[in-house]
């Protein structure tokens, strides 16, 4: 039977402006949008009806980027940059993840802040450790979100405690792909080098051949911080660029998403558009480590396609939300920086990349266009203010500066109503 929510409904369809549908009615039919009206049909039949009343409906929020075990460092150690904060506070906490107890005690905390938060879809990075990755993927498939989740490969330059052998990194991930690929609907794996500088080319060779035998997507970093673009310049002189080092090694592609993007050049944006490569914009991140601003018009300008990351534990917020105002903010000071030729993200750009932007990732999700799955949130704003006299896009984009969780009152996904993962 079809349902109809009848609502304040809006999407982005394209970046510049919104579909606003006051007191209108999304018709959904086994998870998936049929339509968006301006009234309810004159024929009912059949049509299951919830009316949310005065209230917002849009798409569920999608995060392109999250470290699952870094959840516990959130908020410490940002007074340093990247390599360092790695050695200080990253490596070590990723090494407790052999812990399938301490694992689990995080998981579902992180589960449980991510529904919190409104994002519906997430790609995630795990550990190193095989099993915990595996339950990770449980706990998300129980929670009913949507999520691909990594197992982290690194066989150098990382400490004797995470460091993998090569060949086991390479069997371990073969045999969780094997494990994993096709046991959650939901839930997926994908191929996850944590950046250039820890994995050997025997390795990134391996696991794109992975990513291609078993047709699973791929995460990664890139040129976040300027160090790091040096380093990688200095162990791989046979590359053109960063960009180039994953290409080289069978890792970039339509389904590939680089998170950062603070340094690429313009030869290299020029490349991820063209292979349809996705950039996940962590401005919350690029803002703690110090690492920079993504020129995010650049990119876009370019064609390619950008979505949305909280980078937990760099990012301090787990809230989309949070971060679509980090980037509107980020853009200004690019603007500034550009004399005034990046033009800032408008709140209808912003809102767009962390819903249909990242939603892409997951294939027809995001929007509220027809045969898009129903990934919603119902949002009651009137605690943030007086909502006479204010448009719908102002109630949404005053949500999205001072709202929080309090305000998401139901989220769906894929049609199903996802409540408060319990554990
Ligand atoms: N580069 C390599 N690993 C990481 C990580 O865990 N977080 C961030 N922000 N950048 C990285
Ligand atoms: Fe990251």
């Amino acid at each position: 039977m079809a349902i109809a929510y009848q609502g304040h409904i809006l999407f982005t369809k394209q970046p510049d402006r919104f579909e606003i549908h006051e007191n209108g009615v999304v018709i959904v039919d086994e998870g998936k949008i049929l339509e968006v009206l301006e009234a309810l049909p004159e024929n009912r039949e059949g049509l299951e009806i919830f009316n949310m009343g005065d209230r917002l409906i849009v798409p569920g929020f999608v995060d392109l980027h999250f470290h699952a075990p870094q959840f516990p460092n959130l908020g410490l150690g940002l007074d340093k940059e990247l390599l360092p904060w790695l050695e200080d506070y990253t490596f070590p906490e990723e090494a407790k993840y052999s812990d399938m107890e301490y694992a689990e005690s995080v998981f579902t905390r992180v589960a449980r802040e991510i529904w919190r938060q409104g994002t519906t879809r997430v790609v995630l990075f795990s550990s190193v450790h095989k099993e915990s990755t595996e339950l990770l993927m449980s706990i998300f498939d129980r929670a009913g979100l949507g999520a691909y989740v990594g197992k982290v490969n690194m066989d150098r330059n990382c400490p004797d405690f995470l460091v993998e052998n090569t060949e086991a990194s390479i069997e371990a991930t073969r045999a969780w792909l094997e494990s994993t690929k096709d046991k959650y609907p939901r839930v997926k794996p994908l191929i996850t080098p944590r950046f250039v500088p820890t994995c050997t080319s025997e390795l990134m060779r391996a696991l794109g051949d992975l990513a291609e035998a078993y047709d699973v997507p791929v995460q990664t970093h890139i040129s976040e911080n300027q160090a790091e673009v040096e380093w990688v310049k200095e162990l791989h002189p046979e590359s053109a660029d960063y960009t180039s080092v994953y290409e080289d090694h069978g890792l970039l592609g339509d389904r590939t998403v680089l998170a950062h993007c603070v340094f690429n050049t313009e030869a290299e944006i020029a490349k991820m558009a063209a292979l349809g490569v996705f950039a996940a914009h962590c401005p919350n991140a690029n803002y703690n480590l110090a690492s920079g601003i993504m020129p995010v018009r650049q990119f876009l300008n370019a064609g390619v396609k950008v979505g949305l990351g909280t980078d937990v534990g760099a990012g301090h917020k787990v809230s989309i939300a949070s971060v679509m105002s980090t980037a509107i903010q980020a853009s200004k000071i690019a603007w500034l920086n550009s004399d005034r030729t990046l033009a800032p993200l408008t709140t209808s750009e912003a809102f767009y990349l962390g819903t249909k932007g990242g939603g892409a990732y997951f294939g027809k999700v995001g929007s509220f266009e027809p045969g898009y799955e129903f990934d919603a949130l119902v949002i009651d704003d009137h605690r943030l203010g007086v909502t006479e006299g204010r448009t719908l896009e102002e109630r949404l984009q005053r949500f999205l500066y001072i709202g929080d969780d309090r305000d998401i009152v139901t989220r769906f996904v894929s049609g199903d109503e996802i409540l408060e993962p319990s554990m």
